[in-house]
């Protein structure tokens, strides 16, 4: 294993309102290894997806997940008066979706809906066929946090495929092979 630390950022403790730059702080999530979703929503508040890395499992009883949205979204408004979203998680055949869903399409309109890859089950949020896994919630709460907006979902539909993840990591898109006993 390839143990070299070659970045270190660190503040000044003493200064109690002091925190570490954002660009050495994103530098050093980038490393983090995340699956892709797209969060989804739709009501009186408009039709939304953003993608997103940031969500997390909460709670198995009763069942939540929680999403990290950037509060400069347009769909964080929309996800607080619609009251209910899909977190959709991705595949590797989903890149140039995610592509899509954050702003930088290869073809046609960023963050357009087509029809034929989106469905809805209970709460009438957009869910995508095939993904790897679908988590369909009402909105149970919601919490701001720095420049973000954390939104708390109760699962109401849950369903998952054996595809591939699409997985992002050093600002790119990744995927998964499994370690052998070799490799010990
Ligand atoms: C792989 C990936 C993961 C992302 N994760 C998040 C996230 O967790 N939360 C978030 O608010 N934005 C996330 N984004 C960024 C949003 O998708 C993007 O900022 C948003 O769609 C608005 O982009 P625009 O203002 O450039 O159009 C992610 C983007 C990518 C490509």
């Amino acid at each position: 294993m390839n143990s070299i630390v070659r970045n270190i950022y660190m503040s000044d403790t003493s200064n109690e309102g002091a925190a570490v730059a954002a660009e050495h702080f994103t530098a050093a999530m980038a490393q983090a290894a995340t699956g892709v979703s797209i969060v989804t929503t739709d009501g009186k508040g408009g039709r939304f997806g953003m993608t997103v890395s940031a969500i997390a499992s909460v709670s198995a009883e009763p069942p939540l997940v929680l999403a990290c949205l950037n509060r400069r979204s347009p769909m964080v408004e929309a996800v607080g008066e619609n009251r209910i979203f899909c977190v959709n998680l991705l595949c590797t055949a989903h890149r140039t979706l995610s592509d899509k869903f954050s702003g930088r399409p290869h073809s046609g309109d960023p963050y357009g809906f087509d029809d034929e890859l989106w469905g809805r089950e209970v709460t009438g949020a957009p869910v995508l066929h095939g993904a790897l896994a679908q988590f369909d919630c009402t909105l149970e709460s919601a919490h701001d946090a720095g420049s973000h907006r954390i939104i708390i979902g109760r699962v109401h539909h849950a369903a998952s495929t054996e595809n591939a993840p699409l997985v992002y990591n050093a600002r790119e898109y990744q995927q998964l092979t499994q370690l052998q006993d070799f490799d010990l």
